[in-house]
């Protein structure tokens, strides 16, 4: 809840590890003297006295049908709009301009997990047919048009890319759901998003196994048929095409394999259609602090412009690059920066299918070798677990990375080093990018070429980004105060969402109320946007980012929602009430660990521990399996029956509970610390 008190609940920021201020990393000279940002005059031009109309700069790098008029319309604040009065294409801009300077050049690079299996290399010229075919096959077999939404449960296959910008040629707004997350996940998003179009994969290999991920769109099916949306059709990418890969059977009349049909559409050719910049390209569901996700909603022409201007300026990405992204297409960095900032600056994008240990930790360094990878980007918790089985593998692979990302969670100064030293070799500038699923793009890094890099902070705004800390009456906290407090962004920028799918009033509720002094004012100084994450800013101006102040636990780098993951847990019978509680855990980061207390007559088992760690992944998906399930006699409450997660936390963070005095009942805290 927006307007929960810092202090009053546990959050991550209270239990974040206190880190010392670091000492500095400077870009090398090689870097500086190529890099797309040379020098500190890019502040001036995006500085406060140029806003909005800096961000011209990065509409300019996009071919637009007709040319805006108006660079920020803020009439109706929060609900900004970018670009106005100019018509753009999404596909258009990431394919069809570059085809006369980069026609043969490749696309994506598509690396299968299992090892023996050829890479294969799609070209910008490949990737134009597909994608017309593919659009065909949209409009014309399954009636799809502008406007209309398109649900994807697509695995890391090169046909995931097809699938987005087929959908974004027409103007179709493409919804995709993360392939771990459940069938039943993905049936409650599609019926959200009411998609009468699901777009799914026969299988995919994962962790060495082939798996059937078309069971997954059986459940979809049902699922949002009870929510009362039917999908009409099921479109279904072949892993292997020709060969269906997957057990589950194809259900007549619905499920369609794309291999098939695409045969009437081979050589069609679709005109990208012109959509106003205000239009939308695609929801991305993420979790908030109630049990429901909600699907953010971006734009065309502001989403666009906003990340193929930070892939240009803090991704440092020229056309000749070859750049990857581990991350998957399924979370918002994949859409961003493996799709869309990459392919709208012609560079080459990298798709890896797989789980990055697999078959041991140095498979990637192979894969930059062999592709010659010079911009990598991963998360936290990929280079904590390849640093632990794998501490020397990157010294004995002969790749040259220029410049590495980080994303998604705090990274520890220890790692960032050696992510620093050895997997980029001392020669690659870092940076670590904190944003969000709704920011559509970076708002806080260091420059590559500029900047100088401290382990464990993010860095200062971004060009255009202005963030702003206040304590919890509204009151700034200077740099160097070295108070936390909730980071905000002053100023709107072209890359936030439009508003969740669906619901406007909450969208103003849990980004803007916080702060906001007056809910008619019409002037955009009055509307900071609210992030949920708990900082500290530096005397330097560097902000470190410290987690998330609401009910959401960052696993991995992605956002779980605690109440979902209760919601989930009170789906087993057995169980009358659930708490989750983050972690810290040395790979992901954070974990969940889940509380429950049973209902009257149930006793507690392994059997039933295991069966509510079942039942999340069931619910939810795999990659929500809680670390540990207490079941507990009862739960710590406030006399009011208000359940202490804060004690809970601390208990399962093995770290000193505190007063518990005012408990209703504190006799159960020595119970549940006592227990095995
Ligand atoms: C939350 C957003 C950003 C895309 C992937 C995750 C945390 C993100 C950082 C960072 C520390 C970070 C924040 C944020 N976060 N980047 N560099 N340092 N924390 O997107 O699932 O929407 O999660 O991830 O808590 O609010 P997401």
């Amino acid at each position: 809840m927006a307007d929960k008190k810092i202090d009053s609940e546990v959050s991550e920021a209270q239990i974040a590890v206190h880190w010392k201020e670091e000492g500095y990393f400077k870009p090398s000279e090689k870097f500086k003297s190529q890099a797309n940002v040379k020098d500190n005059s890019i502040f001036k031009r995006f500085s406060m006295e140029n806003f909005p109309e800096c961000y011209k700069e990065y509409a300019d790098m996009l071919d637009w049908y007709e040319p805006y008029t108006k660079v920020l319309d803020s009439s109706n604040p929060p609900f900004f709009k970018w670009f106005t009065g100019g018509k753009l294409n999404a596909s258009y801009n990431c394919i069809d301009r570059h085809l006369e300077k980069h026609r043969n050049k490749t696309a994506i690079h598509f690396v299968p997990e299992p090892e023996e299996e050829a890479i294969q290399h799609m070209t910008y010229q490949e990737l134009y047919i597909k994608v017309n075919e593919f659009s065909a096959l949209l409009r014309d077999f399954c009636g799809v048009k502008a406007g209309d939404t398109v649900t994807l449960h697509m695995p890391m296959i090169p046909e995931i890319a097809v699938a987005m910008l087929a959908c974004a040629r027409l103007g179709a707004i493409h919804s995709q759901v993360f392939s771990g997350f459940s069938g039943k996940a993905c049936g409650e998003r599609v019926a959200d998003a009411k998609s009468k179009v699901l777009i799914t994969a026969d299988s995919y290999y994962r962790g060495g196994t082939l798996i059937d991920h078309k069971e997954k769109a059986d459940i979809a099916y049902d699922e949002a048929l009870k929510e009362g949306q039917k999908i009409e059709k099921i479109l279904i990418f072949e892993r292997y095409p020709g060969k269906y890969s997957a057990k589950t059977p194809l259900v007549e009349g619905r499920d369609y394999l794309v291999n098939d049909v695409i045969k009437k559409y081979y050589h069609a050719k679709v005109d990208p259609v012109a959509l106003a910049s205000e239009d939308s390209l695609f929801i991305m569901y993420t979790s908030g602090s109630t049990g429901k996700p909600k699907g953010a909603q971006h734009s065309i022409g502001g989403y666009l412009a906003y990340v193929t201007g930070t892939s240009k300026y803090v991704q440092d990405i020229h056309p000749e690059d070859v750049y990857w992204c581990m991350a998957d297409i399924g979370w918002i960095t994949g859409h961003s920066y493996i799709i869309y900032g990459p392919l709208a600056l012609a560079a080459s994008s990298v798709i890896y299918e797989g789980v990055p240990t697999h078959p041991d930790a140095s498979r990637p360094w192979r894969v930059a070798e062999e592709l010659d990878v010079n911009i990598f980007h991963t998360s936290p918790t990929a280079i904590r677990a390849l640093r632990r089985i794998g501490p020397d593998e990157p010294t004995k692979y002969n790749y040259h990375f220029k410049h590495m990302t980080t994303v998604g969670e705090p990274i520890e100064p220890e790692v960032w080093r050696w992510y620093y030293n050895i997997v980029g070799k001392k020669e690659a500038s870092v940076v670590d990018t904190w944003w969000q699923t709704e920011t559509g793009g970076f708002l806080c890094s260091t420059l590559p070429g500029i900047h100088d890099m401290k382990p464990g902070s993010a860095g200062p705004g971004v060009p255009g980004i202005y963030p702003i800390i206040f304590d919890e009456e509204g009151n700034p906290l200077p740099a160097g105060s070295g108070k936390a407090g909730n980071i905000c962004i002053q100023n709107p920028w072209p890359g936030r969402m439009l508003t969740i799918w669906g619901d406007d009033a909450r969208f103003v509720r849990q980004y803007y109320q916080r702060y906001n002094k007056d809910p008619k004012s019409k002037d955009w100084h009055d509307w900071p946007y609210f992030a949920g994450d708990g900082a500290v800013e530096a005397a330097d101006g560097y902000f470190r980012i410290l987690g998330r102040i609401d009910d959401v636990i960052n696993v991995a780098g992605h956002r779980l929602g605690t109440k979902e993951l209760e919601s989930a847990a009170l789906m087993c019978q057995e169980v009358g009430e659930a708490a989750v509680v983050p972690v810290s855990d040395p790979i992901k980061g954070k974990i969940p660990h889940i509380f429950v207390s049973l209902k009257p007559g149930y006793t507690a088992s392994t059997e039933l521990q295991k069966k509510v760690t079942d039942t999340l992944a069931k619910e939810i998906g795999p990659f929500a399996k809680p670390g540990k399930v207490w079941i507990v006699s009862d739960m710590p409450k406030t006399r009011s029956g208000k359940i202490m997660r804060r004690i809970l936390s601390a208990i399962a963070n093995k770290q000193d509970v505190g007063d518990i005095t005012t408990l209703a009942n504190p006799q159960v805290v020595e119970e549940i610390i006592n227990m095995p």
